[in-house]
């Protein structure tokens, strides 16, 4: 576990373990994946220095100054530097999902993306989905099919299917469970979060876009 971010007094964060990292990109990551392939330059540039480094993040739009160790994941400088608790870490070793945000507008798993890979690129958490005060068309499908049961697994499944309907606005029934097929529910809650999808891209289509 990454050292607690409190007890650096710069503005920054933390990020994911070199043990999740390395043993991430696994099994059943189909649609959800590490940006990990563009990792080893920024990282170990980094990390050859022995010191932290400060890096911009654009989160929801809004570009985010945060200094960072170079094995710091994007879900834990998310959550425990920036305060966006929105995104949730289940397994931390790209197994779940349940951390799913979406980098320039495709889903990955933030537990195993470092934040260094993240520099520059657009992040959108699901706290980017609100609408002002309202629930974006995807959660608002969501809460209306009742397609979850603890919620634990709710954000990584909103942001698939977000990602999803960024890419294909109509997907059938195959394409969607495909689309959700990298997030795990172990309520078992998947035939409400299929209906939730079919759901999200008819309000889409009538003007809630997110
Ligand atoms: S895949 Fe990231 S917490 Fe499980
Ligand atoms: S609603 Fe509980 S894990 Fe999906």
């Amino acid at each position: 576990m990454p050292e607690d971010p409190k007890n650096n007094k710069t503005e920054v964060t933390q990020g994911l373990s070199r043990r999740g990292f390395l043993s991430s990109v696994s099994a059943g990551a189909v649609v959800a994946v590490s940006l990990k392939d563009a990792v080893p330059v920024r990282a170990q540039e980094i990390e050859a220095t022995g010191k932290t480094a400060t890096i911009q993040l654009i989160v929801n739009g809004t570009r985010r100054k945060v200094l960072v160790e170079p094995r710091w994941s994007l879900a834990y400088v998310l959550r425990e530097v920036l305060g966006l608790t929105g995104t949730k870490i289940g397994c931390e070793r790209g197994e779940c999902g349940a951390c799913t945000v979406l980098i320039d507008g495709k889903p990955q798993y933030s537990c195993i993306t470092l934040a260094v890979e993240a520099e520059g690129r657009e992040i959108t958490t699901i706290e980017g989905l609100m609408q002002g005060d309202k629930l974006g068309p995807v959660q608002q499908a969501f809460l209306e099919e009742d397609a979850f049961q603890c919620g634990f697994c709710t954000s990584g499944q909103i942001m698939a299917v977000e990602g999803l309907l960024r890419r294909n606005a109509n997907p059938d029934m195959d394409q969607i469970r495909t689309g959700v097929s990298g997030n795990l529910c172990r309520c078992g809650a998947y035939k409400n979060i299929f209906n939730a999808a079919e759901k999200a891209s008819r309000l889409k289509k009538q003007g809630g876009a997110s």
